[in-house]
């Protein structure tokens, strides 16, 4: 049952020139209510009521005496542009926990796929796994990379792509995910989050190779918590669901892939 709380910013990082990490204090949300890394809060940014915006948990933690949440975001509108001038002492309106997340096991062995934003979202799965999960990021360029030391401290193995060729491998994840399951199927699972096209591309390559794959969705939302319709997303079998109540993360298979 998610809750409406004001949560104390206690740190707030740049990460590159265009994404902010925030720390915040969530009162009881991990312990009490489950908060997990995959899952997302709706924000308040802005005084006005129509300004909530979904964020997603990178990172989270049952720290005594608040629970901590880590946000990662990049300015895209008005919303996002008030919430990167708050700083460390103030508070949000955080409605939360919201979602369902990824379903993963410690013992999991994960191959996480990324792109742009969709990286940090995944890192709560990766320190979850530490030391079995396989990372494949990808970003438009060099300068955009981000936690990418992170991933490196709980991952087997991490390879960068980037879409211009400034970071690891010139081009798209997809391929890269391909190489690394041409030469290890292993993976209990695929995680992705990213663009739309992107999980496209790797719900196709995770089924070529007969690999589970979970793919987290974003859709515009209002409401959050499903009672407006506005996310509503067409399903394979023909059902449409709600990425804020149903999803953010569905099956690769149950999702149709061609609207
Ligand atoms: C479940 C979920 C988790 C998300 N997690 C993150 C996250 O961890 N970090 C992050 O930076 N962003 C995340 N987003 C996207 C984020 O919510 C939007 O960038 C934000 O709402 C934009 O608000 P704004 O007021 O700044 O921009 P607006 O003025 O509302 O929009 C600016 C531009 O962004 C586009 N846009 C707005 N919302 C979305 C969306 N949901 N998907 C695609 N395009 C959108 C608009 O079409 C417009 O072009 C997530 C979205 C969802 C649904
Ligand atoms: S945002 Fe209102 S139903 Fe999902």
């Amino acid at each position: 049952m998610p809750i409406q709380q004001l949560c104390t910013i206690v740190e707030a990082k740049r990460l590159n020139e265009y994404a902010y990490a925030f720390t915040l204090e969530v009162g009881d949300m991990v312990r009490r209510h489950g908060l997990r890394a995959g899952q997302f809060l709706h924000i308040q940014c802005g005084h006005s009521r129509l300004l909530r915006r979904p964020l997603s948990v990178s990172l989270c933690g049952a720290d005594a005496p608040q629970d901590t949440a880590s946000i990662v975001f990049e300015v895209r509108g008005e919303g996002t542009a008030w919430l990167y001038r708050r700083k460390a002492g103030d508070t949000l309106d955080v409605l939360g926990p919201l979602g369902n997340g990824f379903r993963v096991d410690r013992e999991d062995r994960l191959l996480l796929v990324g792109g742009g934003i969709g990286v940090p979202p995944l890192l709560g799965q990766a320190g979850f796994t530490r030391g079995r999960s396989t990372a494949v990021l990808g970003f438009r360029s060099a300068d955009r990379a981000m936690l990418v030391d992170r991933f490196q401290e709980f991952c087997q193995a991490v390879f960068l792509c980037s879409d211009d060729g400034t970071l690891g491998r010139h081009g798209f994840v997809d391929a890269q995910l391909r190489d690394v399951l041409e030469k290890d199927k292993n993976f209990t699972a695929v995680l992705a989050c990213g663009p739309k096209p992107m999980l496209k591309n790797v719900a196709k390559v995770a089924a070529e190779y007969g690999v589970p794959c979970q793919v987290s969705l974003e859709e515009r939302m209002a409401c959050g918590v499903g009672a407006c319709l506005g996310c509503a997303v067409q399903m394979a079998d023909g059902t449409m669901k709600h990425v804020c109540k149903d999803g953010p993360v569905f099956d690769a298979q149950e999702v149709d892939w061609n609207v």
